[in-house]
């Protein structure tokens, strides 16, 4: 089992801190190789350093999600340097502190919030699953997990962090869409983390960094029997 599972090399973006530092060494401490994606070559260093402290084997690979067009030669460069890519969170994102901070109303929103916001919570992620999955479906086996946030819930929607709240219901719906057009064991599901104590989530956060990559990490393991298309908090279906 051991051995099948250093076969499934994970890559997690935005696992220099925060919940995709925490899903990058449980993954790892699972047994499961983790490549973890940073955005700068300066944060690949001291993200190796802080893995290295948590004491897991974990390697960083730069790879801004922000930068669209550059990153489908990136992730090729990565697969051939680490292996095929069978395991892919989506975890980095941005939340720019608009003026009223959670109060922020959408009619105060800048076209430059919302442009920022998408290209990385949004478009980032759309090119990392155009580019992983195809080859995940030709070998027959992928897990991908997009972290999303009950802000992009459509079902209990209100107003504060607009464009926020607008690029997690847009990573719902590429969830849905991948989802269906990925057959046999190819797994995309979204997930909630809770309100979790990181940069993002401030200091009041109810959870641990270790307590929020909990869902994620289950989801990025799930067996050839588990579900597909769904967006879960604690490892539960939640409504879209
Ligand atoms: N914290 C919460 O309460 C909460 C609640 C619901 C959902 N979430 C979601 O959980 C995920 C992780 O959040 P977090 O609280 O851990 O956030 P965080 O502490 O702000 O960390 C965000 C991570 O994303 C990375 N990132 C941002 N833009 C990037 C880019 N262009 N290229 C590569 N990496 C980039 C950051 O890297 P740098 O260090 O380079 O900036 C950082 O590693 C996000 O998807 C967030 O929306 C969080």
């Amino acid at each position: 089992m051991a051995d099948s599972k250093r076969m499934k090399t994970a890559l997690v973006t935005g696992a220099n801190r925060g919940i995709g530092f925490e899903i990058a060494c449980q993954l790892a401490r699972a047994g499961i190789k983790v490549l973890a994606g940073v955005r700068t070559n300066e944060r690949a260093l001291t993200a190796r350093e802080a893995f290295a402290k948590a004491s897991v084997a974990v390697d960083p690979v730069v790879l801004d999600i922000a930068d669209a067009a550059g990153m489908p030669s990136v992730l090729a460069d990565i697969e051939r340097l680490h292996g095929a890519i069978g395991i892919l969170v989506n975890n980095a994102a941005i939340l720019i502190d608009e003026p009223g901070g959670f109060d922020a109303s959408f009619f105060d929103m800048t076209d430059e919030t919302l442009q920022r916001t998408w290209t990385t919570n949004v478009l980032g992620p759309a090119v990392t699953m155009r580019t992983l999955v195809p080859g995940m479906i030709e070998r027959g086996y992928g897990r991908v997990v997009n972290i999303s946030s009950i802000a992009g819930q459509l079902s209990s929607m209100s107003s504060g962090f607009p464009a926020y709240r607008v690029s997690k219901t847009a990573l719902n719906a590429l969830t849905r869409i991948a989802a269906a057009e990925a057959p046999g064991d190819v797994k995309i599901n979204a997930c909630s983390p809770g309100w979790v104590r990181t940069d993002m989530g401030g200091p009041c956060a109810e959870r641990t960094p270790a307590q929020g990559a909990e869902t994620a990490v289950w989801l990025a393991q799930l067996p050839a029997s588990g579900p597909t298309g769904g967006f879960f908090h604690d490892k539960k279906p939640i409504d879209w």
